[in-house]
């Protein structure tokens, strides 16, 4: 049987798109820079369908793109625009596996704090769930209302709240998957603690679609927190905004996000998005802080931060004050991919270095291009910043290879939490050292020896696999 007749026979011909029209929106990635051709995109709804798609592309060597809300920033959810090719050196097809189907949300275990929920149920939809119960989830971020359980494991998705709470790997408490030769992988009985041999969960945690199709996670929660507090700060420097940071990190538990932008990002947002600016002067660089507790944490945020240095400050505590802030930070991404295809950065780098790395980008950057356009924003309470840059051709990798080598120089990591993709293949040797990287091929072809998962996503493809 041909590979999308066999496909249509799993799902039925709805939900096995061919039609070009209807593959289009799956086959580029959000920001527009990356983008590839799928033989078709499959919409499996549960863990079966995904065991039969996975053997029907297994039997032709199609490549398989696991995909869920598709707002993943380093080209990993789309087909690659070269195809891999077969072993006789013939174009592979290329398969989305597309997830949002999966979407089963069990109701919430309110004795352990932990609910099982679809890999394509999306972050806002596990919130709301969550917090009907009174409970809420850790991990939050501007694309939730499309990003999916299963994306947010499989990128090991951080965002505002990693101070807090940690990132999307340590939420998890359990895990079903599917692996490349449809073998099932399920271990979903909520043991917070759990060491019964190799925590599969937590590999399947940044392996972006490599390893296995990600099915259903089984994810603790954290109290809901019904008093909320942001502020946001004017200051002069990125240094100064990790240092302000850290003062209230180490005065207040209480605090739940320290999140940093500049002059230009606001004054982008402020045409894209619309709204006033909070100051009447500008500032070189803003850091929003928020707490979040059982009771108001208003008067002890204003007391730490009227002991600190700034230019600036307001603080907002109902709700639409804080919606107008937080819109100021969150606002970044598509008021930037308003204005062009970015190029976006996303390294890590010592907190205590936050302040001299956002100097030298900038200087990195205006000298592999004299023209470019750069927007630094991100997490500075986890020294996760965001380079943006707008001007150069999306293919010309000039200014990305300056920012990431770098991110390296300073001690960094060339991605923090959006992933390698295909964007920063040749990047991972360079970051990891080769020890690392043969470890992690050698988990791939144990799990996958035939590449077929996310071929070109973390590893170069090897040619005549398949
Ligand atoms: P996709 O984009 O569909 O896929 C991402 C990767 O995961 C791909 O490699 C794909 O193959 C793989 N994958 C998807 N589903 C599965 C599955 N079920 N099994 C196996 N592999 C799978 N990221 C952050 O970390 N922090 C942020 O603050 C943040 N903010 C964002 C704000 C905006 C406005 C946007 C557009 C993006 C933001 N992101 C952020 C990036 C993105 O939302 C995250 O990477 C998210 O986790 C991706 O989820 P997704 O469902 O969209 O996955
Ligand atoms: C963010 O923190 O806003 C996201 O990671 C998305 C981005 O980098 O634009
Ligand atoms: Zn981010």
């Amino acid at each position: 049987m041909r590979l999308v007749d066999s496909l249509r026979a799993v799902v039925g011909p709805s939900r096995a798109l061919t039609d070009p029209d209807l593959r289009a929106t799956y086959e580029t990635d959000w920001t527009g820079r990356f983008h590839g051709v799928a033989a078709a995109v499959v919409r499996p709804s549960t863990v079966e369908e995904v065991v039969a798609v996975l053997l029907a592309c297994g039997e032709v060597g199609a490549a398989v793109v696991p995909q869920g809300g598709n707002t993943g920033l380093v080209g990993g959810s789309v087909p690659r625009a070269a195809a891999p090719s077969s072993a006789r050196g013939s174009p592979r097809p290329q398969v989305i596996l597309s997830t949002p189907g999966i979407r089963d949300l069990e109701a919430v275990d309110e004795v352990a704090g932990e609910v099982t929920v679809g890999a394509g149920v999306t972050l806002s939809a596990l919130q709301r769930h969550a917090r009907h119960s009174g409970w809420d989830f850790g991990v939050d971020m501007g694309s939730r209302d499309s990003a999916t359980v299963g994306g947010m494991v499989a990128t090991n998705a951080g965002g505002v709240n990693v101070l807090r709470y940690g990132v999307m790997r340590q939420q998890l408490v359990g895990i079903e998957a599917v692996l490349a030769d449809g073998t099932i992988i399920r271990r979903l009985p909520g043991l917070v603690k759990d060491n019964t041999g190799y925590a599969l969960g937590s590999l399947l945690a940044g392996s972006e679609g490599t390893l296995a199709v990600v099915t259903r996670a089984r994810l603790r929660l954290v109290p809901h927190l019904p008093h909320r507090t942001v502020a946001l700060i004017a200051l002069d420097d990125a240094g100064q905004a990790a240092e302000f940071a850290a003062h209230v990190r180490r005065r207040l538990s209480t605090i739940t996000a320290a999140e940093l932008f500049d002059h230009d990002g606001m004054q982008l947002v402020l045409r894209h998005a619309g709204g006033e600016p909070p100051f009447r002067a500008s500032h070189p660089r803003y850091l929003l802080i928020e707490c979040g507790a059982a009771a108001d944490p208003t008067d002890e945020l204003v007391e730490v931060i009227a002991g600190l240095p700034s230019r600036d400050a307001i603080v907002a505590t109902d709700e639409g004050g804080r919606h107008r802030l937080w819109k100021l930070r969150e606002s970044h991404t598509e008021s930037v991919n308003a204005a062009g295809v970015p190029h976006k950065v996303d390294v890590a780098v010592p907190v205590g270095r936050i302040g001299e790395f956002d100097l030298a980008v900038r200087d990195v950057i205006r000298r592999a291009d004299p023209d470019a356009r750069t927007f630094v924003y991100g997490h500075v309470g986890d020294g996760n910043l965001h380079v943006n840059v707008l001007g150069p051709d999306p293919d010309d990798e000039t200014v990305d290879d300056a920012v990431l080598e770098l991110a390296i120089r300073s001690g960094g990591a060339v991605s923090a939490e959006h992933g390698i993709g295909v964007a920063k293949v040749r990047w991972l040797v360079a970051d990891r050292g080769e020890p690392d990287v043969a470890a992690m091929r050698a988990i791939k072809r144990a799990l996958d020896p035939r590449d077929l998962l996310n071929p070109g996503v973390l590893f170069a493809i090897s040619p005549g696999r398949g």
